[in-house]
Formats: structure tokens, sequence, C-alpha cells
């Protein structure tokens, strides 16, 4: 079976508009998959949907919604329950950095809700669904950060990690009902994102890579892996950090360097 005819109808991308998923997005409409985006600006939702009926000629659907509240998530549901969602990719996430007691609760439980709340409530959803068709696919999207301890990004290294654990867990399970599911673990990716951390890369080991690269890389590991971490030396990163050095020393090495690299007011 091709791509279309293991994920198709539909592939519903949260996150879609911007850096990862928009990439995912278009890589998936390349293959010919219908696309729903999901994300909160509409000039956003509405420039990336033409761009992609434009370029692939699939229908694409829009769905405005924040799904760091509750009813915005229901309301991604009911906006596509009539759909044959054959792919989920739930890539929208926020990222908070600093000392943890400084950053606002409100700002930390709404990252707790989009980050993890959200995906389980979708991939809970949609993964339902794939089950009684008995295929498939669901791409879940964590970090190399989700698999070592990372100061300063406490609260978004934690969600990641829950994204690592829930989505390798699960791979097990929905193997046996014909449904794949892999976890996507990028290191540093130009985008938005990054752009907007306060970390200066420039002073770490780690190099940036494409959104379009690690899109592939995601893709490409549907169905075959349960994790797939982009590129040799995030590999590295991870084997060395998890594997190689004590969990004291990995918590170390990860908050020096950061103290090197976030901008200092956030310490
Ligand atoms: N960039 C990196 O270096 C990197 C590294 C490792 C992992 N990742 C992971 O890769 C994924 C994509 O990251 P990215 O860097 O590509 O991000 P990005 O360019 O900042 O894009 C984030 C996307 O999520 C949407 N979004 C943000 N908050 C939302 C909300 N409350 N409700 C609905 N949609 C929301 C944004 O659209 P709106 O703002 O319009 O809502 C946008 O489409 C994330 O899961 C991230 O954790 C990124």
């Amino acid at each position: 079976m091709n791509f279309k005819e293991k994920y198709g109808a539909w592939a519903l991308i949260t996150g879609g508009t911007s850096g990862i998923g928009a990439e995912i997005a278009t890589q998936v409409a390349a293959k010919g998959l219908n696309i729903i985006l999901v994300a909160r600006r509409l000039n956003l939702l509405e420039e990336s949907a033409k761009k992609l009926e434009d370029a692939h000629g699939v229908l694409v659907k829009i769905v405005q919604a924040d799904l760091s509240k509750q009813e915005d998530i229901t309301k991604v549901i009911a906006a596509s329950n009539h759909l044959e969602i054959g792919l989920f990719v739930p890539c929208a996430a926020v990222e908070t950095h600093g000392v943890t007691t400084n950053i606002p609760l409100e700002k930390e439980l709404a990252l707790i809700q989009l980050n993890i709340t959200s995906v389980f409530t979708l991939t809970h959803y949609f993964a339902g669904r794939m089950v009684e068709r008995g295929c498939g696919g669901v791409l879940l999207v964590s970090s190399i950060i989700g698999h070592m301890p990372n100061p300063y990004l406490s609260n978004y290294a934690g969600s990641k990690a829950y994204i690592l654990n829930f989505g390798t867990s699960l791979h097990w399970e929905m193997k046996k009902k014909g449904v794949d599911v892999t976890v996507l673990s990028p290191g540093p990716t130009e985008t938005p994102m990054m752009e907007n951390s306060d970390i200066d890369m420039s002073k770490t080991p780690m190099t940036f890579q494409s959104p379009a690269l690690v899109a592939t890389y995601g893709i490409e590991a549907l169905g075959k892996k349960a994790v797939v971490i982009p590129g040799f030396k995030n590999n590295m990163m991870v084997f060395m950090a998890s594997r190689l050095v004590s969990t004291s020393t990995a918590i170390k090495m990860g908050g020096e360097m950061m103290e090197k690299v976030l901008n200092p007011r956030y310490l």
C-alpha cells in the first residue's frame, strides 16, 4: 500500500501553519492526502490552506482553535468527525523558559493543556476511530529535550518527555490494532519557536536543521519506527545524555549549558 492508501483520505495537523507542522502538511499534501489545519491565527490558516490547495490540488479545511482551551479541543473533534482521518499529527506546542517559579502559573498550565492534554485527548479520539477501521497513523512530536533533563525549560521538557513515553507505549498497543504510532524527536530546528526562544544556539555544539528535513524524517519513519531522532548530532546528544552519563551528570551538563546560552535575564 502506498502512503495515501494507508493513511488517507484526510490528515489532521495541529500547528500545521508554521515551522515543522507546516512542512509536514506540505509533504503529506504532496502525497495526495486532503488536509485539515488547526491553529489560532485565521490569516495564517487561510494563507496556508490556499498554498496547499494551489500547489497540490488537495482539499484543505481549516479549524481556528486555541488548543490550550478545553472547549476548542472539542471544537476540533466536532469539525472533523464526519471525515475519515487516517493520519493525525498533533504538532502544535509552546515552550516556556527561565526559572520555573518566575513563570506565571497560568502560562505553565496553558503549556500543559496544549502540549499534553490536547495531544492526549485528540489522540484518544482519532486513534480510537482508526482502531475501529483497523488502519491509520499518528505522528506525535516530542523533542530531544524530552529524552534528557533540561533546566530552565523544565515544564516544556516534562511535556515532551510525556509525549515520548506516551507515544512509545502507545506504539505497541496500536500496532496490534493496525494503527502506526511514531514519535518524532527533533533537535534544534529553524522555526519561529526557536527564533523566539531567547537561546543563543551559536554558543552550543548543536546545529539547526531545516523544518523540511525534520518533517521528512517523521513521515518516513511512520509505520517503521517507534521513535525517530533526525540526524547524527541529535542522536549522539540523546545517547550521551540518556545512556552514557549518570542522571546527575546529565542534569549538570544541561543546567550549565543553559546558563551559557539562555538570555541572562531569565536566570
Ligand atoms: N523548533 C524546534 O527547534 C523544535 C525542536 C524540537 C521539537 N519541536 C517541536 O516541534 C513542534 C513544532 O514546533 P515549531 O518550532 O515548528 O513551532 P512553530 O513554528 O512555533 O509553530 C507552532 C504552531 O502551533 C500553532 N499553535 C501554537 N499555539 C497554539 C494553540 N494554543 N492552539 C493551537 N495551535 C497553536 C501555531 O499557530 P498559531 O500561533 O496561529 O496558533 C503554529 O502553527 C512542537 O511540538 C515543538 O515542541 C520543535
